[in-house]
């Protein structure tokens, strides 16, 4: 079977970014940039995606396009004979564990977009003189009744594995490619819907200096390290998922072009998404000491729904928008197993499919079930839920993207690298010098740094 490839330029990029913007740029980045000081997170993560984010996104291209087949595949195809294939190994087995979790959240999106579409989320809300207490205690147990709850965050955690399956049964370009194709130009209209509305708010200016006005003393190493992080996860690097698209790549994608499109416009999603959460919050008074990370989107932004007119719209656009955004990375998630299946054991596009996305009814309701019936079960003293994500995002997205820089800068077959980037800009431009020179010899010591700091902060 010939090896599926993505159909126009459009679509491909429409799928890649569709998989790197996700729940990592509309509820990670705002919770990361509020919890690390503002802007000055803002600066270094924009320094992280420039020098390490964009080398190795075309690492992973060059890696896919190159070799033709998958995750794993790639490094035996390249290296055959040797372990390398365990650095592919390990980056399936990172997405998997992420998107066993990552399914829960995605499917905390659906329950927040019905509940906003039936109006129930702010069912019975009376926000008083000191409305934002209230209201913010009431959203919060809202949210944690849900959460803990046993049964309902199954049901959406099923309804979203549903939908993966029946996007991803269609294949490459009649499944990711045109569901991408559509959903993209909608989310980038929603995104650009709320920052109007956002920026027009009285009180936008506090919002916006706290996102836009670094505090230089903020930078810390806890700062680099997350900004890295976010970098990664944000970018879709470091497990091999950019390989298996950069597989489907025709030999006439121009790598440099795309990964500056697929990144730019990704920072873009994270920046306006700093636009549209800060503004918002700070034009309601609610003070930096209020703001909650991880609860941003959940709590916060219902809060800040509530106060305005057509409350139900904008929740339910801007739900809609999160839900979107989790879809199309989750597809992403998924097709690295399914490529792995498919090119590896040669299953049909269909048995893969189920291969992947069945065991999820039981491993991801694991997951969702930490947060209540099984909150008791420890692994290292942390919840089943935020085990695999500590270990995935800290340590193996980390690992996964050292061994693809090491490999490339250094053990991919002379001038395999050069040849993949060279039609992208002609021959001879200096810019290959300078990303061979990133990842060769920038990227590998700074992860391996920003390891063993997660490894102290975090044993
Ligand atoms: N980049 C996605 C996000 O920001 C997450 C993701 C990571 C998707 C790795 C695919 C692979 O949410």
């Amino acid at each position: 079977m010939a090896k599926a490839k993505f159909g126009s330029r459009i679509g491909l990029i429409a799928a890649t970014v569709g998989s790197a913007v996700g729940l990592g740029n509309v509820w990670r980045f705002p919770a990361e940039t509020q919890s690390n000081g503002g802007a000055a997170f803002l600066l270094i993560y924009v320094v992280c995606v420039f020098i390490l984010g964009i080398p190795l996104m075309l690492a992973e291209f060059s890696l896919g396009r190159g070799s033709g087949t998958d995750a794993i595949g790639t490094f035996k195809v390249l290296r055959p004979g040797t372990k390398w294939w365990l650095a592919g190994a390990l980056g399936v087995l990172a997405s998997y564990l992420i998107l066993t979790y990552y399914m829960v959240v995605a499917g905390w999106t659906t329950e927040y977009f019905f509940q906003s579409l039936t109006g129930s989320l702010y069912d019975g809300l009376q926000p008083g003189a000191d409305a934002y207490n209230k209201l913010d205690s009431t959203f919060h147990a809202r949210m944690e009744n849900y959460v803990c709850s046993a049964w309902n965050p199954l049901i959406n955690t099923f309804v979203m594995i549903g939908i993966n399956i029946a996007v991803l049964i269609g294949g490459v370009q009649k499944g990711i490619e045109r569901v991408s194709t559509w959903l993209m130009p909608l989310l980038f209209m929603l995104l650009i819907t709320f920052c109007c509305v956002s920026l027009s708010m009285p009180g936008a200016a506090k919002g916006i200096d706290f996102f836009l006005h670094p505090d230089f003393s903020r930078i810390d190493g806890t700062v680099i390290v997350s900004a890295l992080g976010q970098a990664f996860f944000s970018l879709s690097l470091g497990m091999g998922c950019l390989i298996t698209y950069g597989s489907y790549f025709p030999k006439s994608t121009k790598l440099v072009q795309t990964a500056l499109t697929v990144s730019m416009l990704d920072l873009l999603v994270a920046f306006l998404m700093g636009l549209i959460i800060f503004p918002a919050i700070f034009s309601f008074g609610l003070d930096q000491a209020e703001l909650r990370g991880s609860t941003l989107v959940f709590v916060t932004l219902p809060e800040v729904f509530s106060q305005m007119p057509a409350t139900r719209l904008w929740s339910t656009l801007f739900f809609l928008l999160l839900m979107v955004a989790a879809l199309t990375s989750t597809i992403s998630m998924a097709e690295i197993s399914i490529s792995f299946l498919q090119d590896r054991y040669h299953r049909s596009r269909k048995a893969a499919t189920l291969i992947v996305l069945l065991p999820l009814f039981v491993l991801s309701s694991v997951c969702s079930l930490s947060f209540g019936p099984l909150a008791d079960f420890k692994i290292a003293g942390m919840t089943i839920f935020n085990f695999l994500d500590n270990i995935s995002t800290n340590y193996m997205l980390p690992l996964g993207a050292l061994l693809t820089s090491i490999f490339i800068g250094w053990f991919a077959p002379k001038g395999f690298f050069r040849k993949e980037l060279t039609p992208s800009l002609g021959k001879d431009k200096p810019i290959y010098g300078v990303i061979e020179f990133l990842v060769k010899w920038i990227a590998p010591p700074l992860i391996l740094i920003i390891l063993i700091n997660s490894l102290i902060a975090n044993p």
